[in-house]
Formats: structure tokens, C-alpha cells, sequence
């Protein structure tokens, strides 16, 4: 059986865990939390980092950040996990969801000036697949109308915008450590913060709207109730398994990049076929290697395909139903058709995509795919 997915463990996971439960210390923001923060404020350039125990709790955390309110606006990809709008509808926002790029499942900028309101209060980029939304386009809207920009960087670790980091553009920005992820913690996930008028208040919220923070580090004498907030920092344990791979990132890349780059040469002869499509890179991306995907002719050739590779002990999935079409949402939902968004619902098919996934395993995923177009 070949999964989607497997937890890769670079080897010194369970050594830090150890270390940090002999440290005596395993709740938050202890050495190895600090370590992890210093990783990524060096490695990137991002001005301060926060672990959270998910993604979701960072985009829980930018939502309260930015203040959103009852009837605020928030504009987003449809084409993307719940969580990305999720964080914004607990606070009471209206989601407000722009259709993504006819090549990429990216929100197409284009379509993002028309629908700002006088209730507009941000923007939601997602980089899927890592690959960088049009950032500039973006944050000039954002300039231009006053709002907020919140980096959906779930997937983005270790990827680049004509050069920037991923997650350094935006006022504020969400990265994910779920173990789909290239860089894992089982669960977990960072906030971070670019722009310094949020510093303070998500120290606070982040500690259940306390400013235990500032305590410890001696600035107050003693911490209370001065703010909203919930849990949201991890354990040390979850930030010693975190750190044990940012110390391998550059290897789990690089092995990554190999699984991509083997995928996207052996499958090209099919899109040349005209059979498929495969992922278009915009010149302002990176590929952190983070998915392989591509894009079949329809949802029945899809459901053909899945279940042929299967029925050979072969795992792909699909995923992302539009949100506006969401059992949850499309009562509420107002706007515009976005069939861009729906075809990458219907077609877009993820292969086992996980370090380890072996020469042999990879060979027999691509013969099959091969096999099932050609045989046709
Ligand atoms: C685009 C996007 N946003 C948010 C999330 C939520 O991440 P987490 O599982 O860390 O909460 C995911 C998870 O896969 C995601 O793909």
C-alpha cells in the first residue's frame, strides 16, 4: 500500500522531547520554543514569531488582531481549507470570496479590486501548493483601500515572492506544522507578526488574554486579565519535535524538490498528450515542493482515476470543496459565480507526495498513471 501521506522523523524528535521533559519545564514558550523562534526570525527575516498549536489558532489570533467585528468584510480564496474562513466567521465577519486563476488555484488579484466595499477590512491571500499569490497586487489594494493583509502560508514554509519570504509580506501572516506538512509537529502551527503594533496584544491574547508574557520577562510585577484571548501557545514538547526538523529543513527540502521534479519529467509526456495539466509556477514563485498535483479533464476521469490507482493499493486524494458552495456557507453566500474555483474542486488530483516515498514506490505511481491514459 502506498498512503498519501507519511510523518517524516529526521531522528532527534524524541531526543528533544526527552531533553525538554528532563528540563523540568514542558509547558510553552520554553528553550526549545524560543529556539524555534529564533529559527525562523533569523532564517527569514520575519519580525516576530509566535507558536501556536495550529494554523487555525494563528488565523484564530489574526482575526481577534485586526479586530473583526460583526458585518466586517473579509475577502478570500473559496478554494481553500475552512480554517482560512472559519477564523474570521467565529469573530462575525462576512467571508467574501474571490475566484482563483485560470492556471493556479491561487485568488486571482485580478478580481480582488472589485470586490472591496466600505466594509472591506482585509484580504486573505493562500499561497497553495506554496506557490506565491501576486503579492504586489495585493498589498497594493490593501494600501490603497487601508486594509489588512493576512498570509494563508499553511503550506508556504521556505518559499519566495520575487525573493521575499512567504509570510514576511503580509501584516500578518499563518503557517502550519500539521504533519501533511513539509516541516511537522503533528499538530502546530505560527503566527507572525510583521508589523509591530501587533506584537504586545498577541503576546496577550495568545495567553488567554493575560499579560503573563510581559512577566516573565520581569516588565510588569505581577499579570492579570487585561485583554480577550485563548490558549494558544503549544507545549514544549510540540516545539521540541518542531525543532529537531527546522534543523533538517534544508535536507527535507532538497529531498522534496527530488520527489517533485522526478513527478512533474515523467508525467510531462502526458500533458503534452494533451491528457492532463500539470502545476503552472507564476515567474514571481518558488516551488517549495510542498504537493504534487495536476489536473485531469473532468470530475469523472478524476473519480476513474482514484479509483483505478486504488484498486492498485495507490492512495491520491482530492480536496477543497469551494467554500461558497459549502454545506455550512452557501445559504449565506451572495456573490458571483467562481468557476475557476469549482473546476479545481471537480479536477485536481494530489498524488503521495512524503520524504520517504521510495524510487520504486514512486515508479509504480507514475507507470500507473501512465498506463491508465495511454490504455485508454
Ligand atoms: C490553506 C490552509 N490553511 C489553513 C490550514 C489549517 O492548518 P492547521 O491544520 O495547522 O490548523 C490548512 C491545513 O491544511 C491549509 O491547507
Amino acid at each position: 500500500m502506498i498512503p498519501f501521506n507519511k510523518p517524516y522523523l529526521t531522528g532527534k524528535e524524541t531526543k528533544y522531547i526527552e531533553e525538554a521533559v528532563a528540563s523540568g519545564k514542558i509547558s510553552g514558550d520554553g528553550i526549545f520554543t524560543k529556539k524555534c523562534h529564533a529559527f525562523f526570525e533569523e532564517k527569514y527575516g520575519f519580525k516576530k514569531c509566535l507558536l501556536t498549536t495550529s494554523c487555525t489558532d494563528a488565523l484564530e489570533m489574526a482575526a481577534i488582531l485586526i479586530d473583526i467585528k460583526e458585518g466586517d468584510e473579509v475577502i478570500m480564496p473559496s478554494y481553500t481549507f475552512v480554517s482560512t474562513a472559519n477564523a474570521f466567521v467565529l469573530r462575525g465577519a462576512k467571508i467574501v470570496f474571490a475566484d482563483s486563476e485560470a492556471d493556479t488555484p491561487n485568488m486571482d488579484a485580478g478580481t480582488i479590486e472589485s470586490l472591496v466595499t466600505p466594509k472591506t477590512k482585509a484580504i486573505v491571500p493562500v499561497h497553495y501548493a506554496g506557490a506565491a499569490c501576486d503579492m504586489d497586487t495585493i498589498m497594493a489594494i490593501a494600501n490603497k483601500y487601508n486594509l489588512y493583509v493576512i498570509e494563508d502560508a499553511a503550506q508556504a514554509v521556505d518559499s519566495y515572492y520575487k525573493g521575499k519570504p512567504l509570510g514576511s509580506i503580509g501584516h500578518l501572516s499563518a503557517f502550519s506544522f500539521h504533519e501533511t506538512k513539509n516541516i511537522i509537529s503533528g499538530e502546530g502551527g505560527m503566527l507572525v507578526i510583521n508589523d509591530d503594533r501587533f506584537v504586545k496584544r498577541a503576546e496577550i491574547i495568545r495567553e488567554k488574554g493575560t499579560n503573563r508574557s510581559a512577566f516573565f520577562r520581569g516588565e510588569v510585577d505581577k499579570y492579570g486579565w487585561v485583554d480577550i484571548g485563548s490558549s494558544f501557545l503549544p507545549s514544549e514538547i510540540i516545539a521540541a519535535f518542531l525543532y529537531a526538523q527546522l534543523e533538517n529543513l534544508d535536507d527535507i527540502q532538497q529531498r522534496r524538490r527530488e520527489i517533485w521534479e522526478k513527478y512533474y519529467t515523467a508525467l510531462s509526456v502526458l500533458e503534452k498528450g494533451g491528457y492532463i495539466k500539470l502545476p503552472v509556477l507564476n515567474e514571481w514563485a518558488t516551488n517549495n515542493a510542498h504537493m504534487f498535483y495536476f489536473l485531469t479533464s473532468d470530475l469523472e476521469e478524476r473519480d476513474r482515476l482514484i479509483t483505478y490507482l486504488r484498486s492498485n493499493e495507490v492512495f491520491p486524494v482530492f480536496h477543497y470543496l469551494s467554500l461558497h458552495k459549502s454545506p455550512y456557507y452557501k445559504k449565506q453566500y451572495q456573490g458571483n459565480d467562481l468557476p475557476n474555483s469549482d473546476r479545481y474542486s471537480d479536477i485536481l488530483l494530489r498524488l503521495p507526495f512524503f520524504y520517504e516515498l521510495s524510487a520504486e514506490h514512486q515508479d509504480k505511481i507514475i507507470d500507473l498513471i501512465l498506463k491508465f491514459y495511454t490504455d485508454k
